[in-house]
């Protein structure tokens, strides 16, 4: 979700404006997804290196995020979305953590849309917990038993389908330490629009440019077109 403090700045209000406004786009992107029947959406709201900006902007970030979880989440379990975050939880507020535990609880048995907030969220992160966890699970193992089939069960995301799509705002051509196992054969957009001006149009066209990919999955053409 990139672009909210340029976004601001073209406006010459505050940054945290900016991300404010965000939260309004999130809400478009969500309502596009659930009308769409798209089964995932993963929103990368706060990485792991997001602890490096200004105090009051990470201050006003966790305002947004918590605010979130105790308001929006109504709204959310009544268009039956299923909550789920992740990321290095620990680094979070315990007010914030006991509050992700209560939305993914109010939210669990809903059906419809899986709605992934990354936060706190890095893609090596989420590799080496994967293996310390692997390796926690067995100890008697020699790391020689280690697999991508044995990682995957503990990996963020293992329940859900890897991303078809990473639509990537704000004019950046890079992934910034995302889903980078889970997005191996991810098809890639970028657009020059900032977070805060993305809307139902936005995502249309996303979707569009989507819809005209051939996926390979590392087979020809020809391959792909007989099956
Ligand atoms: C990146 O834009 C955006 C973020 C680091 C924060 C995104 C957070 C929200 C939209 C609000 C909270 C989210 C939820 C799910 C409640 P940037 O600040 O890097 O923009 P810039 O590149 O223009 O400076």
């Amino acid at each position: 979700m990139d672009g909210n403090g340029r976004w601001a700045k073209k406006r010459m209000l505050p940054r945290f404006m900016g991300h404010q406004k965000g939260v309004k786009s999130v809400k478009k992107v969500v309502k596009f997804c659930v009308e769409q029947g798209v089964d995932s959406l993963t929103l990368f709201a706060f990485s792991t290196e997001n602890w490096k900006r200004p105090k009051e902007e990470v201050s006003k970030l966790m305002s947004l995020f918590l605010n979130a979880l105790q308001k929006e989440v109504i709204k959310l379990n009544e268009n039956n979305v299923r909550l789920n975050v992740i990321g290095d939880r620990s680094g979070f507020s315990t007010e914030i953590q006991e509050n992700i535990l209560k939305a993914e609880a109010l939210t669990e048995n809903n059906t419809g849309l899986f709605l992934n907030i990354a936060a706190n969220y890095g893609g090596r992160w989420d590799i080496f917990q994967a293996m310390k966890a692997w390796q926690k699970q067995n100890p008697t193992l020699s790391i020689d038993a280690l697999n991508e089939d044995a990682l995957i069960p503990f990996l963020s995301l293992h329940e859900q389908s890897d991303p078809d799509l990473l639509i990537r705002t704000g004019g950046e051509k890079r992934v910034s330490n995302f889903l980078i196992w889970q997005m191996a054969y991810t098809e890639y957009y970028f657009t020059d629009e900032l977070w805060p001006d993305i809307d139902e149009s936005s995502m249309q066209k996303a979707v569009d440019s989507f819809s005209d990919r051939e996926r390979r999955f590392g087979k020809t053409s020809e391959q792909i077109k007989t099956c």
